[in-house]
Order: structure tokens, then sequence, then C-alpha cells
């Protein structure tokens, strides 16, 4: 007996373009990395690449240029791809696919400024789409510091490396920080739109990348069970917490005067929230989904007593895995006076029917007890407990925790009667576990993310409204703490300062031990 496959899987080029079950690979197209020697372009944007190639979601053609102020050839160039990818990567190594892929490199000397290094980067396109058919398709990764993007996106509009036709596209990718407050994030969106259109403009918050972020949007809306509870007649509370144990590492430039309310709760637990919090969009088209986001970070009232309603802290020496660690002003590079936070929390309120009356907790910090990025959503008590009161000592409240990092999954907290003949209750856990529940590791963000960028599908990219909108929530934060308060100290290894405990104490809450 011979065995067909049903023609409705069969692979069907003209089925429905939307349909997310056909594998997603994009169309011929390069990638060129402005930054290529730092972190992020080895750590993720160069695994990500290969990533993708290995699961054959690139264009056999595909091409990955490098532009910096190196004296570099190709091959010199490929083999700082090859070390990033072989230590960084997420999938095995595959010498067939490395080669395949390592045809594709080139490298382009020289600064910003540099007039000939743009002509020789507008010749090394050209010759790509010759030779490797990448069709004139290019995606600019700008990962670098914010203040070159004036002198970059000049330089690509100049030597019309920023121009679309009929038949092929151009495209833009900036990596946060999108600005450092509403003032320069207009201004640096006026820089980047004066080149490239809306449409080519991909913000990246890697954050929207994770998958499991992206659940947060399956689980409340592919759901029936959830949904009828997600709101202030039920929901307490929510958490939104993102611990770092690391600290700062060799990022003393990008983060003294940026900061953890600047470098992560503007973007990546804002951007949480509103997922939690919005609306469902009509449908998960981009316009759609921004839309619903956009109302929510609309929604939030500017806290009353800024006092009150915000922590700052700065870690001191203290512990991290077993290990004595220094303080962040002994870091390298930063001065002894700065006042950077590297914790913020903050207590905000949504202003909608849906939200009335129930806070959003965000927290962010370096060198806190673990890593852990978790949603918690905390439910209202029962509003009656037919047990002695000693029964329901141990019992807490219901809560949903969607575990976005490491241990990825989603717990749901309930009380249950503790085995034995008298009745006593406490609460207990019911786990999912991504590692448990599928055999496919999740690919990273960066993946998602740069593959989004070469399709052209821009659900997951902010767009610059929702920017300007966080910065709105945060602004008059950061201008408070400018004025009011120095960060206060917390040991490394611990949960952050103690005002940030108190800010729940005085709601009669207290913070979750992830
Ligand atoms: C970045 C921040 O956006 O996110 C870093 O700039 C932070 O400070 C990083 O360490 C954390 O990302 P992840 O994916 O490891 O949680």
């Amino acid at each position: 007996m011979t065995l067909t496959t049903p023609p409705e899987l069969m692979p069907n080029p003209l089925r429905d373009p939307q349909d997310r079950r056909m594998p997603r690979i994009a169309g011929p197209c390069g990638l060129v990395i402005f930054g290529v020697t730092g972190d992020l372009s080895r750590k993720k944007l160069m695994p990500a690449v290969y990533d993708l190639a290995q699961r054959g979601l690139l264009p056999p053609g595909f091409s990955l240029v490098g532009f910096a102020r190196r004296d570099w050839a190709d091959q010199d160039f490929a083999e700082i791809v090859h070390d990033a990818v072989r230590e960084h990567s997420r999938t095995p190594f595959r010498e067939e696919v490395w080669k395949q892929l390592a045809k594709g490199f080139r490298f382009v000397p020289g600064d910003f400024a540099d007039d000939v290094a743009f002509s020789n980067l507008r010749d090394t396109i050209e010759a790509l789409d010759r030779e490797r058919g990448t069709a004139g398709n290019h995606a600019f990764y700008l990962s670098i510091p914010p203040r070159f993007f004036p002198d970059v996106v000049g330089q690509l509009k100049q030597h019309g490396l920023a121009d679309d036709s009929a038949s092929s596209w151009r495209r833009v990718v900036v990596e946060k920080p999108f600005g450092h407050d509403l003032q320069s994030a207009r201004e640096l969106n006026q820089i980047v739109s004066e080149v490239f259109a809306p449409e080519s403009v991909f913000r990246i918050d890697h954050y929207l990348g994770k998958e499991t972020v992206q659940n947060i949007m399956a689980l409340r809306f592919a759901n029936g069970l959830f949904e009828p509870v997600w709101n202030a007649n039920y929901v307490d509370h929510v958490q939104i917490t993102m611990a770092e144990d690391i600290g700062i590492g060799g990022r003393a430039g990008y983060y003294d005067g940026i900061g953890a309310a600047r470098d992560v709760i503007q973007n990546h637990l804002l951007q949480l929230m509103a997922l939690v919090a919005m609306e469902e969009p009509i449908s998960f088209e981009a316009q759609s989904l921004r839309l619903e986001k956009q109302k929510v970070l609309q929604s939030v009232k500017r806290p009353d007593r800024l006092d009150l309603c915000t922590s700052r802290g700065q870690y001191v020496a203290g512990w991290a895995g077993g290990e004595k660690v220094r303080g962040f002003l002994e870091e390298e590079d930063i001065p002894n006076t700065s006042t950077t936070e590297t914790f913020a929390a903050i207590k905000l309120a949504i202003d909608t029917r849906r939200w009335a009356g129930v806070p959003f907790y965000l927290r962010h910090g370096k060198r806190l007890g673990r890593r852990v990025t978790e949603v918690a959503v905390i439910f209202k008590r029962a509003p009656h407990l037919p047990f002695t009161e000693t029964a329901t000592e141990e019992l807490g409240e219901n809560a949903l925790v969607i575990r976005v990092q490491p241990d990825e999954g989603v717990t749901v907290r309930f009380g249950s009667k503790v085995p034995g003949t008298a009745m006593e209750i406490r609460d207990v856990n019911m786990d999912f576990a991504y590692g448990g529940a599928f055999v496919e590791s999740s690919p990273e963000a960066y993946e998602r993310l740069i593959l989004d960028v070469l399709l052209g599908d821009p659900p997951l990219f902010p767009q610059h409204e929702e920017v300007e909108l966080s910065w709105k929530i945060l602004d008059p934060i950061i201008d408070y703490w400018a004025e009011h308060e120095k960060p206060e100290p917390y040991p490394a290894g611990t949960w952050g300062p103690q005002s940030s405990v108190d800010m729940l104490a005085r709601d009669g809450r207290n913070w979750r031990r992830p």
C-alpha cells in the first residue's frame, strides 16, 4: 500500500499567505550589519543568521555584509562569524550549512563618515545582486549607538542605498534604546523617517520575539478559560518581573546615564504589560495589534505620588553565583559618583473599565537573586471560604504565572487539600513546561525577528507611536528621580532595595520570590 499525502496538506503556494503552518522562508535578500564588532552582533545576530540557515529558512543566495572600522578582508570577517556561531548558536554546527552560508559573506571596511566606504558598500551590494541573486532586497541593521544614526542613514540615502524600487525592497532595523526620552525619541524618528518609509522601519524589542511572550496572546485569546476572569472583577494585581543576576559587565559606556528604567522598563516591560492588559485585537495583523497595545499605553495614569509609587536602587558589593562581586560604582569605567540606577520598580494604573483599581507592579534589576522573567497575574481571594480559619491559614491567592525565562512555561497556583484526616488547605502548583510539552526547543528571539524583517512581516515590531507613549509614561518618573531621589543601595544577590518592598507593603502586598 502506498501512502499519499492528503491534498490539503500538500505545499500549496496559492494557500492563504497568512497560513502560519507553512514554513515561512525568506525570498532572495541580504542583510548588512553596522556595528558588526559589537557584543549584540557576535552573541545574537550572527548566531541567529546561522540558526535560520540551518533551519532552511534563508534563501540559497542569502548574503551577510559586515561594515566596521576594521582592516579586514571577507575571509577575516568569515572567521569572526564562524567563532561567534560556534560559541553562541542554538542549533548544532553543520559544516555543509556553514559552507553554503559563508559563500555570501562580504566585509566593507570604513567609518560612518567615510563616503568611499559607502560607495564600496553600494558596489558590494550590486555585485551580490548579480552574483548571488539577492535581487536588490537588503536590510540594514543598525546595531550601533543612536548618536551614529544620522551619519549612517544619511549615507544610505546619499548613496542611493535606501531606495525601494517597484520590484525590490530596502529596510532598516533599529535596536533599542529608541532615544533616552520623548524628545530624543522624536528626533531619532525624524532622522530615520526622512530616509525610510514607516513600513520599512523595523524597531527591535527582542522581548516580542520570545516564544513565551507571544504565548501571552495564545494563552489569552485561544482559550475560553482565562479571559472571563482577566479583569478587575477577579484580578487583584499584576506583577511583572525581569530580574538578572549579572551586573553591567563591559557595558559601562552604554549603561551609565541610561539605567534600569530606560534600558528595560521603557521597552520590554511596558510591552509585556501592554500584551497582558490589551483588549482582543480584531486580528494579529500589525495594525490591529499595535492599536490595542497603544490603547493600553495611552490609558496609563501617571502615579500621583512618585515617591510612593516608584523605587530606584543601585547594587553594592555582594554575592552572585557563590562568588563575591563588586558594586556598581566599582565596575570598570563607572565614575564613583554615578547615580545611575541598576534597579527600578514602578506601580502603574491602567485607567480602563477592565483594569480599574488593579495595580500593575513592574520591576527590573541587575545583580538580583537570580535570572528570571515572569508575569504573575494574582487573583482576588474567594469571596467566601466555607472552612474553619485554621484550615485555610496556609492558603494564598490564586495566581497564573507566565514564566518567560529561563524555565519557560506557565504555572497556575491554587489551594488544595493536604492529604490526611483533617481539612487543611495549602497552595499547590500546576505546571506547563515547554520542555515537557514540545520536542523542539524555542527559537531565539533574534531568529524570529530577523526572519520577520526579511519577510517584511511587521506585527512583532513596535511602532513609533508606542515608543512615544512609553516615554510619556517614563519621562515624569525619570525627571522626578533626577530631582529628588538618589538610588538606594542594595547588596548584589538580593532582591533590590527596601523601598521596593515597602511600595507593595503599603498596599498590603508582597513581591513574589520567583
Ligand atoms: C537588553 C538590555 O535589552 O536585554 C540588557 O539592554 C539586558 O541590559 C537584556 O541584559 C536581557 O535580555 P534577555 O533576553 O537575556 O532577558
